[in-house]
C-alpha cells in the first residue's frame, strides 16, 4: 500500500478509474450541485477503495448492477491539502455509483450572482480544476495518473446554456427516470423535470486527467473564428465578443503550425471561452474548450500568445501529462517551449526573443523568492505536504523552457523537432514522470547525458550555468535603459516610441524592486503607466509604486484589486502591500481583501489568504 501521488489518497494497489458518468443538477439558488457519479474501474476489486473528495456530502454508495448499498466511511480528519478521504468497500465490483452533493464553498467552482456578470441578469458558474480541485465537484481518484473518459448529463435553468471541455451531444428536456438515484440526496423528479429546466449532454471520448474536467454555465453567445474554433462570451458582452473575435482571428493558423511541429491535433475542436474578469488564470488548457481571462484581450499580440500557450498544451500536457504535480515542468516547460515556437512563426523571432527575455527575468526573480525554499527551484521537486497553489511559480515554466531549449541547442533544431514528434507520438494519452522522459531522451539521443548534466537540470537547485539569457537588440536596449534608471535617467520619448505593452513590462520588471518615490512618480507623470489599459504594465508599475511607498497610488491599487481576479495580478500586488513594511499598506491589503474576497474564485481567495497570513 503506497500512495501514487502526494496530492491524492489513491493507492498504488487499487485499480484506476477509466470512465465516469455524471448526472448533475445545478442549483443556482443554493450554489450546490446535486449529483451522481458512476465510476468504472480498470478491473474488478475487493476491499477498501480510496477516493478523494473536498467539501462533498456523500448520500450513498450503490452497486450499480444490484442497486444494493455499499458500505463506506468518510474520514473525520480532512487533510488541509488533499481534502477528505472517502473509503468504499467493494466485493468484486468493477463499478460503483455515488450519490452526493457539493458545497457552496467547493474550491473548483465560482458561482457568480447576476450582479457579478456582464448582463447583470443571469447567474453564471464555472470550474477550475487544476491542480487538485476536481474532487470538490465529484468524488474521484483525483490524480493525473488516472486517465478517464466521461459522459455528463447536466440539468440547468433553461434560460442558460452549458459548455464543457467535451463534445456537446444534445440539449433536451429532462426525463423523470434520470432523477431516480438523486432522490437519496433529496432531489426528486419534480425538481429534475421542473418547467424551467433543461438538460445538456456531453461526452469526452479521449482519456483525460481529472484536472482537465471543465464546464461553464451562463447566458452564453459565440462567434465562429475558424473552421474548428468558436469564441464564447456572455451573450450580453457584445463588445468583448467582438474584440475577442478580432484578437483570436489567427487561431487556425496557429493550430496548423502546432500540427506541423508536433503532429495531428487530436481533439477535433479548439474553442475559446472568455470568462468574467474573476477567472483566476490567464488561460487554462481545458481540452476542446480553452478558458481565458478577458484581460488578455487588449488588441496586441499577447492575447494570441496566451492562446498559443494553451493550444500547445493540446500536445504537451493534455496528450502527454505529468503523472503528478511533482513533474509539472513536463507540462509547462514543454508547453512554454512549444508556445514560443508557434509565436516565432506567427509573430516573428524578435517577439519570441522578447518573451524569452521576460521569462528569464521572471525566472531570476523566482530564485530570489525561493532563496529559503530551494526545493521549489528544482524542476522535479518533492511536494509531500505542499499545496500546489501555494508554490505555483515561473520555475516549471521558465527553467523547464530553458532545459528543453538546452537540449535543442545541443542537438540542433532539425534533430530536436524529430525527437519532439517521436516523444509525443510515443507517450500520447499517457501520464509520465521525469525519469520516463529522461530514459526516452537518452535512448533516442545517445550520449546526450555526456553533453548535458541531466541530473543537475532536473534535480538540482537554481539556474544551471549553461542556461541561455537571450540576446537581441531590443532586449539588450531595454535592460540597459532599466539599469540607467537607477542613475536617475528616464527613457526618452524616442527610446519608447516603438514600445508596446511587453517592452514596458520588460523594462519595469528590470527596475530595482523599490526606487525613490519621486522618481517613480516622475516616470508615471511622463508615461501614464498607472492608467495603462494593459494590466501587465499597470500591475508592474503599481507593484513598484507600492514597494517604493508611493501612497498616492493606493486608490488605483484598490480599484485594480477589485476589478480583476487573475492571480498573476493579485499575487504581486497583495505581496507588495504585505511586504512594504508600512501599517498603511498592510491595512489597505486587509481592507481590500475583506471587500473583494467574495468576488474572487475560491482558489484565488485561498492564495491571497496565504500571502496575508505569511506577512501580516
Ligand atoms: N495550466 C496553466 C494554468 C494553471 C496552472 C492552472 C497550474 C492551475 C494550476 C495554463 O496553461 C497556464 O500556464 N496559464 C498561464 C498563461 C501562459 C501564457 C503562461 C497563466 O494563466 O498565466
Ligand atoms: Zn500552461
Amino acid at each position: 500500500m503506497a500512495p501514487i501521488d502526494p496530492h491524492s489518497f489513491t493507492d498504488s494497489s487499487h485499480p484506476l478509474t477509466t470512465h465516469l458518468a455524471l448526472s448533475l443538477y445545478l442549483d443556482f439558488n443554493t450554489s450546490i450541485i446535486h449529483g451522481s457519479a458512476l465510476l468504472t474501474l480498470s478491473s474488478a476489486f475487493s476491499g477498501e477503495l480510496s477516493l478523494d473528495t473536498r467539501c462533498i456530502s456523500i448520500h450513498m454508495f450503490l452497486d450499480p448492477l444490484t442497486l444494493e448499498p455499499l458500505p463506506y466511511r468518510v474520514s473525520t480528519t480532512p487533510d488541509r491539502i488533499r481534502g477528505t478521504e472517502v473509503v468504499v468497500v467493494l466485493s468484486g465490483q468493477s463499478s460503483l455509483l455515488i450519490v452526493y452533493s457539493t458545497s457552496p464553498s467547493a474550491s473548483a467552482l465560482q458561482w457568480l450572482s447576476p450582479l457579478q456578470t456582464f448582463s447583470k441578469l443571469h447567474p453564471y458558474v464555472y470550474t477550475q480544476c487544476q491542480a487538485i480541485h476536481a474532487r470538490s465537484i465529484f468524488p474521484c481518484q483525483d490524480t493525473p495518473a488516472a486517465r478517464i473518459r466521461y459522459d455528463v448529463v447536466m440539468n440547468i435553468p433553461n434560460s442558460l446554456s452549458a459548455v464543457m471541455s467535451a463534445r456537446h451531444v444534445r440539449r433536451r428536456l429532462a426525463v423523470p427516470e434520470e432523477a431516480k438515484h438523486l432522490e437519496a440526496g433529496s432531489l426528486g423528479p419534480s425538481l429534475w423535470c421542473g418547467e424551467d429546466r433543461v438538460v445538456e449532454e456531453f461526452a469526452m471520448e479521449q482519456p483525460i486527467p481529472p484536472y482537465l474536467f471543465a464546464f461553464a454555465v451562463g447566458e452564453l453567445g459565440f462567434r465562429e473564428v475558424g473552421p474548428r474554433t468558436r469564441v464564447y462570451t456572455e451573450s450580453a458582452a457584445v463588445e468583448v465578443l467582438d474584440a475577442a473575435a478580432l484578437e483570436f482571428a489567427g487561431t487556425e493558423d496557429m493550430i496548423k503550425q502546432g500540427e506541423k511541429l508536433f503532429g495531428d491535433y487530436e481533439w477535433e475542436r479548439f474553442d475559446l471561452l472568455v470568462l468574467p474578469p474573476s477567472f483566476p488564470y490567464g488561460g487554462m488548457e481545458n481540452p476542446r474548450m480553452v478558458f481565458l481571462t478577458p484581460t488578455v484581450i487588449k488588441g496586441d499580440a499577447t492575447g494570441a500568445q496566451v492562446v498559443a500557450h494553451e493550444l500547445a498544451h493540446s500536445w504537451t500536457g493534455n496528450l502527454i501529462t505529468n503523472i503528478n504535480n511533482e513533474h509539472f515542468w513536463l507540462n509547462e516547460g514543454f508547453t512554454t517551449y512549444a508556445e514560443r515556437r508557434i509565436v516565432e512563426v506567427v509573430q516573428g523571432a524578435d517577439r519570441a526573443t522578447l518573451n524569452i527575455g521576460i521569462g528569464w527575468r521572471g525566472l531570476t526573480d523566482e530564485m530570489e523568492r525561493f532563496k529559503d525554499n530551494l526545493e521549489c527551484t528544482k524542476l522535479w521537486n518533492k511536494q509531500e505536504g505542499v499545496d500546489p497553489d501555494d508554490v505555483y511559480s515561473q520555475v516549471p515554466y521558465e527553467k523547464g523552457f530553458q532545459f528543453v531549449l538546452r537540449i535543442e541547442r545541443q542537438i540542433g533544431r532539425t534533430a530536436f523537432d524529430e525527437f519532439l514528434k517521436k516523444y509525443i507520438a510515443t507517450f500520447k494519452f499517457k501520464s509520465i514522470d521525469t525519469s520516463t522522459f529522461l530514459e526516452f531522451l537518452k535512448a533516442n539521443i545517445p550520449g546526450i547525458e555526456k553533453e548535458i548534466n541531466l541530473q543537475l537540470w532536473t534535480e538540482g537547485v537554481g539556474i544551471p550555468e549553461d542556461a541561455y539569457e537571450p540576446v537581441s537588440t531590443i532586449y539588450t536596449k531595454i535592460i540597459s535603459l532599466a539599469k540607467e534608471f537607477k542613475e536617475g535617467r528616464m527613457p526618452s520619448e524616442d527610446d519608447v516610441a516603438e514600445w508596446n505593452g511587453q517592452e514596458w513590462e520588460l523594462y519595469l520588471e528590470n527596475l530595482p524592486k523599490s526606487c525613490e518615490p519621486s522618481q517613480v512618480m516622475a516616470l508615471d507623470k511622463r508615461y501614464r503607466l498607472a492608467e495603462s489599459k494593459d494590466y501587465e504594465v499597470k500591475v508592474s508599475f503599481l507593484q513598484l509604486a507600492v514597494a517604493s511607498k508611493c501612497r498616492e497610488y493606493h486608490g488605483e491599487v484598490k480599484k485594480t484589486l477589485k476589478e480583476v481576479g487573475r492571480m498573476k495580478y493579485l499575487r504581486p500586488l497583495f505581496t507588495a502591500l504585505a511586504q512594504a513594511g508600512g501599517t498603511e499598506e498592510k491595512q489597505l491589503a486587509k481592507q481590500v481583501f475583506a471587500e473583494a474576497r467574495e468576488t474572487y474564485h475560491p482558489i484565488a481567495q485561498g492564495v491571497v489568504e496565504s500571502i496575508l497570513s505569511k506577512y501580516i
